[in-house]
């Protein structure tokens, strides 16, 4: 096969031009040659040997490089692959080493092909489970393994998100790497609250699962004076705790000093509606994040009390509701608010788009101001 050999800094303009003009040969790939050119593999649309069009670049004949498979199913019977096409994952989702991936009914008995082609295309993987939905109060995912490149089937692994660590588990703890923009949201607000107020907050995470809002918030160099998180899950305090000392032990000032430690400092297993009983927690927070998406807004009146008085404090949740509840769910936030002794400098209730056809995922945030009173209710 004809190639067109190009200085390797080159190799991106060349193959831009060859595409654009459909001269690139397809189902191949790039090769490097000694000396440190690389061969571009042409069709046979492609001018000849000498042409103006290559600007004095030479033509090497060369055998076409075997391109590597890029998807699972290149590594998956073609005979079977073809008969259950749409059956087959079109999707799947990945925390850390573990991929975990919903397997239809019709393709189960084939669940452990599609494991291996999985292993073989994807060599940062080390296990790879069936997703059997999720269960119970803690919205934990029941999983299946179904192929493991070491043997093992432990599923408590480190994930990487916006630059920071967490250890998480999905076989015990929820965790959802697509509202990683939301983690991004809560950041972005928390550091106008810091302006508004001037100086570090202190912030309360009583549905914190693994901590990745927590995540976000410290690593923010001088954003986060103290925090008080929980979750009435045993082992996702358990993770909470790992990754909260980790991710308070490394944080910098702006200046890349060690910043000063953290306080409060509180990881909690409890139900978060009766953190309230405790004076301590009451009056104690300038921004509070409610994430429990199917009980958020009716929570709200046990959880506002945590909330500083006297000053702009922040609320941050998450709700999912039917469609057509839009209005009456943000009345709901409204009221609990103001019955809390609160007045709304701002309420937004958006949509947070992509999650489900039938459901809204909605995110809402309140910049309010307690009234001392509050406290007595
Ligand atoms: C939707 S998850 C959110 C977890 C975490 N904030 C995140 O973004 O990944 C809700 C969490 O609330 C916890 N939970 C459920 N009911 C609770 C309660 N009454 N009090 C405290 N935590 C609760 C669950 O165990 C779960 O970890």
């Amino acid at each position: 096969m004809r190639h067109l050999s190009v200085p390797s800094a080159q190799t991106q303009h060349w193959l831009e031009r060859c595409r654009s003009e459909k001269w690139l040969a397809e189902h191949t790939g790039v090769t490097s040659l000694r000396g440190g050119n690389k061969a571009i593999p042409l069709n046979q649309t492609a001018p000849p040997e000498g042409d103006a069009a290559w600007l004095g670049n030479a033509l090497i004949v060369l055998a076409a490089k075997e391109k590597a498979p890029s998807h699972w199913t290149e590594h998956f019977d073609a005979e079977l692959l073809k008969h259950h096409k749409d059956d087959l994952p079109k999707a799947y989702e990945t925390q850390g080493d573990v991929l975990i991936v919903k397997i239809e009914e019709s393709v189960w008995h084939l669940a452990e092909m599609i494991a291996d082609a999985m292993l073989t295309q994807l060599p940062s993987i080390r296990l790879i489970c069936a997703d059997l939905g999720v269960q119970g109060d803690f919205r934990v995912r029941n999983l299946e393994p179904l192929a493991s490149r070491d043997g093992s089937t432990e599923t408590m692994t480190r994930i990487k998100e916006n630059g920071y660590f967490l250890w998480v588990d999905a076989s015990k703890v929820y965790f959802s790497a697509r509202l990683s923009n939301e983690r991004t949201g809560t950041l972005q607000s928390a550091k106008k609250l810091k302006q508004r107020l001037a100086r570090p907050l202190v912030v309360a995470d009583p549905y914190a699962g693994v901590g990745p809002s927590m995540g976000a918030l410290l690593s923010e160099p001088s954003l986060v004076e103290g925090y008080y998180a929980g979750d009435l899950n045993p082992d996702a305090v358990e993770l909470l705790q790992a990754n909260l000392t980790y991710l308070g032990g490394r944080r910098k000032t702006e200046t890349g000093e060690p910043a000063p430690a953290l306080a409060p400092s509180s990881v909690m297993c409890a139900d978060a509606t009766q953190w309230k009983t405790n004076p301590r927690l009451c009056n104690s927070s300038d921004l509070l994040l409610v994430n429990l998406p199917h009980d958020s807004v009716e929570h709200l009146p046990h959880l506002l009390p945590l909330l500083r008085t006297g000053q702009t404090s922040l609320l941050r949740g998450w709700a999912i509701i039917d469609r057509a509840n839009e209005a009456t769910e943000k009345n709901k936030i409204e009221s609990a608010i103001i019955e809390a002794g609160g007045t709304i400098e701002s309420l937004e209730f958006e949509e947070v788009k992509g999650f489900s056809a039938s459901k809204s995922f909605m995110c809402f945030e309140a910049w309010v101001v307690l009234a001392a009173e509050s406290l007595s209710s």
